[in-house]
């Protein structure tokens, strides 16, 4: 079985936890696209959805699936999306499709987020995949200095814009022993937009794709 095999059996097996008559949060990436293909065949059964990003809202409008604005809906009962990586936990990286900031914003939002993803994205300490920080612009070089001060090792995503105008620098090197307080810290850098780390708003459910079938962490 592929590694994209399992990101569709996990993104299939999310679907359960769809509420008839209910909003959905999406989030963005290949396993969240298999969501959204998934969530095609139940569409009349669900109110509409938020998306997590631009590529996501053209995908979801491409199945004929609604999508509202976060500002014109209350609390969102469901987010799904998947994960760079994952700990015990259930703290995230995500970003790697630099779609960080809205996926933040939705999960917020939502009671419950389902993280969906291959077996290979569980590890037992974050931080072998460079952790996205999304910056304005202006802020880039000195953000990038605090990130050394703090141990890392910034590189600007070349050639990339997020959906909100903004740039994506991958930290590499920083170890990432406590998770939420490495968010909080990040944050707390002037001109950083957000962080990739989902440590204080972490899944509540992950659902892994694998070789033995969907495995269920949390919930
Ligand atoms: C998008 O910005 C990310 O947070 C994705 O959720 C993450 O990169 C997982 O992507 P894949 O589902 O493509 O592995």
């Amino acid at each position: 079985m592929t590694r994209d095999e399992q990101k569709k059996q996990a993104a299939e097996a999310a679907l359960e936890y769809v509420e008839a008559g209910a909003i959905v949060g999406i989030g963005t990436g290949s396993t969240a696209n298999h969501f959204i293909d998934a969530l095609a065949r139940i569409k009349n059964r669900i109110d509409g959805t938020v998306a997590s990003s631009e590529a996501s809202a053209l995908r979801l409008k491409a199945h004929g699936i609604s999508v509202f604005d976060l500002n014109s809906v209350g609390d969102i009962p469901l987010y799904v999306d998947g994960a760079d990586e994952s700990n015990q936990h259930l703290q995230l990286v995500k970003g790697g499709g630099g779609a960080l900031t809205r996926e933040k914003i939705v999960a917020a939002a939502s009671r419950k987020f389902i993280c969906i993803a291959d077996d290979s994205k569980l590890v037992d300490v974050l931080g072998a995949f460079a952790l996205p920080i999304e910056v304005i612009s202006m802020a880039r070089s000195y953000v990038a200095r605090q990130i050394v001060k703090l141990g890392g090792t910034p590189a600007l995503r070349e050639g990339f814009v997020t959906d909100n105008g903004n740039l994506i620098i991958d930290v590499r090197g920083l170890s990432i022993v406590n998770p939420p307080e490495l968010e909080r810290q990040l944050n707390n850098i002037a001109g950083v937009v957000t962080n990739g780390l989902f440590a204080l708003r972490p899944a509540d459910v992950l659902l892994l794709g694998s070789e033995k079938g969907v495995r269920k962490l949390g919930g």
